[in-house]
C-alpha cells in the first residue's frame, strides 16, 4: 500500500480540526441560555426567589408547578352557556405589502372583509409588513409607498364601529430592515409608519401590553428581531437578537405580576406565537412547557389565526381567505391600490364562509397541562364554539357531530345572553363530558351552513381527562413543548 501523500495528510488534519470545531460549537449551542455572564444568572434567580418566595415555586422544580393549578374540587368557574370569561384576538404575519406584486390585495381583503366580521380584541402582526424588493425581485429597497399603504389601510379600514379604532400591534421582520444601518436611520420607515413604533422604541426592541379583565389578566409580549445592522439580502435571512434585547425580554417576562397567560410574539426564526410561559419563565434554563405555534403567511396563503382564551383554555384556528372567490381587478395588470391622496383602493368585498373556533372541549393536541385548567372540560355543562359569519346567527344552520354521530342536543346561539353590547359570537350545546371519560380520543366536528350556501367546518380531537394527544402534522409545522430557552438561544447564536 502506498504511503499517503502530504496533501492527503493535510486534508485529513483539516477534517479532524473541523470535526473538533463542530463538536465545540454544538456544545456551545446546547448550553443553557445566559443573556448575561453565566456566573451571574443563578445569582439573579436566587435573588428573585428570595424576593417572592411566598408565591413562587423554585424555578428548577417543574413538578411543583402542578400545585399552582387550582384544585378541581374548589374551582367554581364553570364552562356553561354564558358568554363570559372569553376573549379572542387575531394574529397575521408576512404581509409583504409590495409596490410591484399583487399580494398586497390579500392584506386589503383581510382588513376589509375579515376584521369587521371577526371583531377581535386586537390584531398583532408578527413581521414582514412590507416586501421591500424592487420590480425585478433582486434589489432591496424600503419603499415609502408600501409603508403608506400599510398605515392607511389600517387607519381607513379598521375604525368602523370602534371609537378609537381597533388596537393594533406590530413588529418588524427581516424584510422591514433590509439595508437598515440603525433605528434612527431615515430608511427605518417602520419608525414613521409602524403602529407600535413608539412602544418598540421605548422598550428598545421589546414591548408588552396587557388585557385586564374582571376574570383575569393576560399579557402579550412582542420582540423585534431586526439585526442591529441590516445587511442587504441574502445575508439577513436569519435575524439575531442582541444581548441587550435578550436582557430586556428577560426582565419583561420576569415581571412580578402574575398573569393567567403570557403570549410571546416574534418573527424569528419562523413566525411564531409562544404561550404558556407563566411563572416558569422565571428561569430560562428549565423546560418552559410552553407551546410554540408557527403561522402561515398572508402573502401567499392568505392565512390569519384567531386565538381564543375561554375560561383560560387557549384555542386557535388558522383560516385561509377564500381566495378562489377573488376576482382579479379590472385594472389588472397589477396596480398599486393607493391613490395619490392616500386613499386606499379597496377590492370588492369578499363573502366570508362561516369560520368556527371550538373552545370547549379544547383540542387535546394543544393542552398545556401545567398552565391551563384542563379539568374544567370534565366539569363543563356545555360544548362551546365561536362562529364568525357576516350573516345573522338565526340564519345559520349549525350541526354538531361527536365521533361522527349527530349530537342529540340542540345547539343555540348564546352570544346574546351577555350583558355587554360586544358579546362574543358564542354557540353552545349541552353535553355530559363524563360519557367520554373512557381514556380514548374522541372527535368533535361542527358544520355551519350560511344562507348563501357557503359551508364552514371545524374538527378537533379531544379527551376529557386532560391527557394531551400527539400532534400528527396538520396545517403547517406544529412544534410542541419547545422550550423558549432553546428558541431564544438559537436566536442568540445565529
Ligand atoms: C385567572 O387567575 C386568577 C388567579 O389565579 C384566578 O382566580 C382566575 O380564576 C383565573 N381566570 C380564569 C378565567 O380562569
Ligand atoms: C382621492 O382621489 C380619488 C381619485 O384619484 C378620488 O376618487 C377620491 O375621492 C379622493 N379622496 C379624497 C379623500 O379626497
Amino acid at each position: 500500500m502506498k504511503a499517503l501523500s502530504s496533501s492527503t495528510w493535510l486534508c485529513l488534519g483539516l477534517t479532524f480540526l473541523c470535526v473538533l470545531q463542530s463538536i465545540h460549537l454544538n456544545y456551545i449551542f446546547r448550553k443553557p441560555l445566559h443573556t448575561t455572564a453565566p456566573s451571574q444568572y443563578p445569582h439573579q434567580v436566587d435573588e428573585h426567589q428570595t424576593a417572592t418566595s411566598e408565591q413562587t415555586p423554585p424555578p428548577q422544580d417543574i413538578g411543583s408547578l402542578t400545585t399552582e393549578i387550582e384544585n378541581p374540587l374548589i374551582d367554581d368557574t364553570l364552562l356553561s352557556d354564558e358568554p363570559s370569561n372569553l376573549f379572542y384576538f387575531i394574529q397575521v404575519s408576512d404581509l409583504h405589502i409590495s409596490k410591484f406584486r399583487s399580494q398586497t390585495e390579500r392584506f386589503l381583503h383581510f382588513v376589509q372583509s375579515v376584521l369587521p366580521v371577526v371583531r377581535p380584541s386586537f390584531v398583532v402582526v408578527t413581521g414582514d409588513l412590507t416586501d421591500a424588493k424592487d420590480v425585478g425581485d433582486i434589489k432591496t429597497v424600503q419603499y415609502e409607498e408600501e409603508w403608506m399603504l400599510y398605515k392607511n389601510a389600517i387607519d381607513q379600514g379598521t375604525t368602523n364601529g370602534q371609537e378609537n379604532g381597533l388596537p393594533w400591534y406590530d413588529m418588524r421582520g427581516n424584510h422591514d430592515c433590509f439595508d437598515m444601518p440603525s433605528w434612527e436611520s431615515n430608511v427605518n420607515l417602520y419608525r414613521t409608519f409602524g403602529k407600535s413604533a413608539h412602544l418598540l422604541e421605548e422598550g428598545q426592541g421589546v414591548y408588552s401590553w396587557q388585557m385586564k379583565q374582571n376574570y383575569g389578566n393576560y399579557r402579550f409580549v412582542a420582540m423585534d428581531a431586526c439585526p442591529k445592522k441590516g445587511p442587504a439580502r441574502p445575508l439577513n435571512f436569519y435575524g439575531y437578537v442582541t444581548t441587550n434585547t435578550m436582557d430586556r425580554l428577560e426582565s419583561t417576562l420576569l415581571d412580578e405580576t402574575t398573569f393567567n397567560h403570557t403570549f410571546l410574539f416574534t418573527h424569528y426564526p419562523t413566525t411564531t406565537m409562544v404561550f404558556g410561559l407563566g411563572d416558569i419563565l422565571k428561569s430560562y434554563h428549565t423546560a418552559t412547557k410552553s407551546l410554540e405555534l408557527e403561522l402561515g403567511d398572508m402573502k401567499d396563503h392568505g392565512v390569519y389565526r384567531i386565538v381564543a382564551v375561554d375560561h383560560d383554555l387557549v384555542s386557535f384556528v388558522d383560516v385561509e381567505l377564500p381566495l378562489d372567490a377573488v376576482q382579479p381587478r379590472n385594472d389588472d395588470p397589477y396596480r398599486f391600490p393607493l391613490e395619490d391622496n392616500n386613499t386606499i383602493l379597496w377590492p370588492d368585498k369578499l363573502q366570508l364562509p362561516p369560520v368556527i373556533l371550538i373552545t370547549n372541549p379544547k383540542d387535546g393536541r394543544y393542552f398545556l397541562n401545567e398552565k391551563e385548567p384542563t379539568h374544567r372540560i370534565l366539569d363543563s355543562t356545555h360544548m362551546r364554539f365561536l362562529i364568525f359569519s357576516p350573516h345573522e346567527p338565526s340564519t345559520l344552520k349549525v350541526r354538531v357531530f361527536v365521533d361522527n354521530k349527530r349530537h342529540p342536543f340542540p345547539t343555540t346561539y348564546s352570544g346574546n345572553k351577555g350583558t355587554t353590547a360586544s358579546s362574543p359570537p358564542l354557540w353552545t350545546t349541552p353535553w355530559s363530558p363524563e360519557d367520554f371519560d373512557d381514556i380514548t380520543t374522541h372527535s368533535l366536528r361542527v358544520e355551519v351552513t350560511a344562507p348563501d350556501g357557503q359551508v364552514g367546518e371545524s374538527e378537533i380531537f379531544f379527551r376529557v381527562d386532560g391527557v394531551r394527544l400527539m400532534i400528527g402534522g396538520g396545517f403547517g409545522e406544529w412544534l410542541i413543548g419547545t422550550s423558549v430557552a432553546n428558541i431564544v438561544s438559537q436566536y442568540g447564536y445565529k
